[in-house]
């Protein structure tokens, strides 16, 4: 009776991130402006609408849910919403339930969020420099997040760290990164900055490290072989034969994988983002306001599905970067 999502370019979604704040207690300088303003309490979707409309897609076969922000542990009585969400873990309706976090709470909340069905967090971590960790944050204590993470792997967490590539940023730590994870066991991934927000006085084209020349930069002292470990995210792995570790590329900009792609956004307002490099969104709070049957929802959803255009348009090879969008990274969550 529900058959599964299907876009036009013949893709399964899959997979959902669920954005259920805008909030975040860093301003990260590629995500947020440093006077956001955000959104009154009052025009956040409440947790019951959240899980009904999250219960949704699960319904129509999203197998991994990605609860995202702002930073999604900030907002009031996150847990509880996490309990809801793993029924679809027990009824193994969901392959996955997990999360993407700055870090900054997650001594407080590992274990619940483990205990929740939890078995892996993305961790959110540009620098292992203190002052350098405060600049990129705005204001960010990097000593709060460092015990996050130690809290998450003692209550049995899986740790992936994410770390946006900055040129003239972070080009310095790449190979302190690369071995700090190793002695922990963590996973990392990198990313290529991607032209999102008011850029200010920063320049992103200046900011932007292709990973391709990452990998030229690692590959002078690892051997790199490609594996085809898959998360059902967009990262492509390889593995360091000299230290047995798994590295992830996201490289929206060098590589487009936009062919594969499997996933939507959910915003905290109950708004569909259809790709995260295109502004098209669909309201899906209305219908699903509209009544308390699931008919009106699930139509707007299929309907959303069959607008999900083929990829974003970012694009640095010209002296402006093009698909440059005004909207902030933490209104879909990345
Ligand atoms: P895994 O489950 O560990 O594979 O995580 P994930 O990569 O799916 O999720 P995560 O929140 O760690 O995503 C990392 C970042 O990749 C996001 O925040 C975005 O910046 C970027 N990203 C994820 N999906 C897309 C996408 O569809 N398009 C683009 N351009 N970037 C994406
Ligand atoms: N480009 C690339 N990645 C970004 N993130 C936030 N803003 C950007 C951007 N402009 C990353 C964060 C986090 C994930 C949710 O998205 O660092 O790891
Ligand atoms: Fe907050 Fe994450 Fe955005 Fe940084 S990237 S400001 S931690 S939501």
């Amino acid at each position: 009776p529900h058959p599964p999502l299907v876009d036009p370019f013949q893709r399964a979604i899959s997979y959902l991130r669920v954005s259920v704040t805008d909030r975040c207690d860093f301003r990260c300088v590629y995500c947020m402006s440093e006077n956001m303003t955000f959104l009154p309490r009052k025009e956040l979707l409440t947790l019951e609408e959240l899980d009904r409309l999250c219960t949704a897609f699960v319904r129509m076969g999203v197998r991994k849910l990605r609860i995202t922000g702002g930073e999604p542990l900030v907002r009031r009585d996150i847990l509880t919403f996490f309990r809801a969400m793993s029924r679809h873990l027990d009824s193994g309706a969901l392959n996955e339930l997990t999360l993407t976090t700055n870090g900054s709470q997650l001594s407080r909340f590992a274990g619940d969020l483990y205990d929740a069905g939890v078995r892996r967090v993305n961790v959110s971590l540009d620098t292992l420099d203190e002052t350098k960790f405060a600049r990129i944050t705005r204001w960010g204590r990097l000593a709060q997040v460092l015990r996050g993470i130690d809290a998450a792997q003692a209550a049995g967490l899986r740790v992936k760290i994410n770390t946006v590539a900055l040129r003239g940023f972070n080009e310095d730590e790449l190979f302190t990164l690369v071995e700090w994870c190793a002695e922990r066991d963590m996973d990392l991934t990198f990313i290529e900055v991607m032209p999102m927000g008011d850029l200010g006085n920063e320049d992103r084209l200046d900011q932007y490290w292709s990973l391709a020349d990452m990998r030229r930069t690692l590959a002078q002292v690892y051997t790199l072989d490609d594996i085809p470990l898959r998360t059902g995210g967009p990262a492509r792995y390889v593995r360091l034969r000299e230290t047995g570790q798994a590295l992830g590329f996201i490289t929206p900009l060098s590589h487009n994988f936009c062919e594969s792609c499997n996933r939507v956004r959910l915003t905290c307002t109950g708004e569909l983002f259809m790709c995260l490099g295109q502004e098209d969104v669909a309201d899906l709070r209305a219908p699903m306001r509209a009544s308390p049957q699931d008919g009106p929802l699930d139509a707007a959803i299929r309907a959303a599905i069959a607008r999900k255009p083929k990829g974003h348009d970012f694009d640095y090879s010209r002296q402006v970067p093009d698909g440059q969008m005004s909207r902030h990274m933490s209104h879909t969550g990345g």
